[in-house]
C-alpha cells in the first residue's frame, strides 16, 4: 500500500498497491520506506505483491538484457546461470521472442530450466563447454552471463562475436569484448514487466517466501549463489511462513 506523495508524479492514489525502486535506486526491505516517484508503478489488480516484488531488480534486468540483444526470431541465445532469478526470466522472455535458448545450471535445476523451453547443460559436468558449442558450432547470436569471473571467460568465446556477450554482474566483461547490461529503471519498464506477468508470458518462479523476521535466512539463501528462481520477503507476516 502507498501513502501517496506527489500523486501528479506517480499517478498513484492513497491506498493503491505499488512497487518500485527505493531511494537507493535498488531494493529494500522495511515495513515503511520511500520509493522514487519516477521509478514506482501501480501494481495491477491481477498481480500479487509477491510477484510484483520480483519485478524491479530481476524482472527489469531480464527485459533489459533481451531488449539490448534485440535478436531476431530463430536466433540462438546462451544463458550462463539460467536457474536464478534473472536467468529464468531471460529464458522466458527470449522464448516468447522466438529464440532458441540454451542454459547452464546445476543439476537440481534441470526441470525448471527445461520447463521454460530452454535446453539444459549442467555447468559442473565434464565437457560442458563442448556440449554448449555443439548447440551453435558457428557461435551463439547472444551470450548472457549471470555468473561472471572464470565462468564468464569460459563461455564468452562461444559467442559469434565478442560484442554479443552481455554480462549482468561482472563489469570486467569488457576485457573479453563484451558489454554490461544497460539498465532501465523507469516506471514504463516496471509496467512492461508487470504486464508480461499478467499476460502469462513471465513467471518469476518464486521458490521461497520468508516472513520479515526471517530476513537473515532469506538473504543467506540468496548469498549462497545457487538459489532457484526468486526468494521473496513477505513484510506482512512474522514467523508464519518460510522454508
Ligand atoms: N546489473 C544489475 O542491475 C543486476 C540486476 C540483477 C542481478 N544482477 C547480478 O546478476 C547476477 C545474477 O543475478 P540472479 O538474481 O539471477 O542471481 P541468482 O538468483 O543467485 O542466480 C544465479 C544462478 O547462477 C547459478 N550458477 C552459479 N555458478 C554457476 C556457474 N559456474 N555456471 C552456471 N551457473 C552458475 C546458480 O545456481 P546453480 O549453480 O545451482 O545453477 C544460480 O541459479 C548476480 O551477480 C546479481 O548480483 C545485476
Amino acid at each position: 500500500m502507498v501513502t501517496a506523495v506527489g500523486t501528479a508524479v506517480t499517478g498513484l492514489a492513497v491506498g493503491d498497491r505499488a512497487f518500485g525502486f527505493a531511494l537507493t535506486g535498488a531494493g529494500t526491505y522495511a515495513t515503511d520506506t520511500l520509493l522514487l516517484g519516477s521509478a514506482t508503478a501501480r501494481t495491477p489488480d491481477a498481480l500479487s505483491d509477491e510477484w510484483a516484488a520480483t519485478v524491479p531488480v530481476a524482472g527489469t534486468t531480464a527485459l533489459d538484457v533481451v531488449d539490448q540483444l534485440a535478436l531476431p526470431r530463430g536466433g540462438r541465445l546462451l544463458v550462463n546461470g539460467i536457474g536464478g532469478g534473472v536467468g529464468l526470466a531471460v529464458a522466458q522472455l527470449a522464448r516468447a521472442g522466438g529464440l532458441e535458448v540454451i542454459g547452464t545450471a546445476g543439476v537440481t535445476k534441470r526441470d525448471v530450466v527445461t520447463g521454460t523451453g530452454a535446453a539444459f547443460v549442467d555447468h559442473r559436468a565434464p565437457g560442458a563447454i563442448d556440449r554448449l558449442r555443439a548447440f551453435a558450432p558457428d557461435g551463439f547470436d547472444g551470450v548472457v552471463d549471470l555468473v561472471g569471473g572464470a565462468s564468464l571467460r569460459a563461455v564468452a568465446p562461444l559467442a559469434a562475436t565478442p560484442r554479443a556477450v552481455v554480462s549482468v554482474g561482472d563489469p570486467t566483461v569488457g576485457e573479453v569484448g563484451g558489454v554490461v547490461v544497460e539498465r532501465h529503471t523507469d516506471r514504463r519498464t516496471l509496467e512492461r514487466v508487470a504486464a508480461l506477468m499478467v499476460q502469462g508470458v513471465l513467471d518469476p518462479h518464486v521458490t521461497a517466501v520468508y516472513p520479515f523476521d526471517r530476513a537473515a535466512q532469506a538473504l543467506a539463501r540468496v548469498e549462497d549463489g545457487h538459489a532457484t528462481g526468486k526468494t521473496v520477503l513477505d513484510l506482512s507476516t512474522r514467523g508464519q511462513r518460510g522454508q
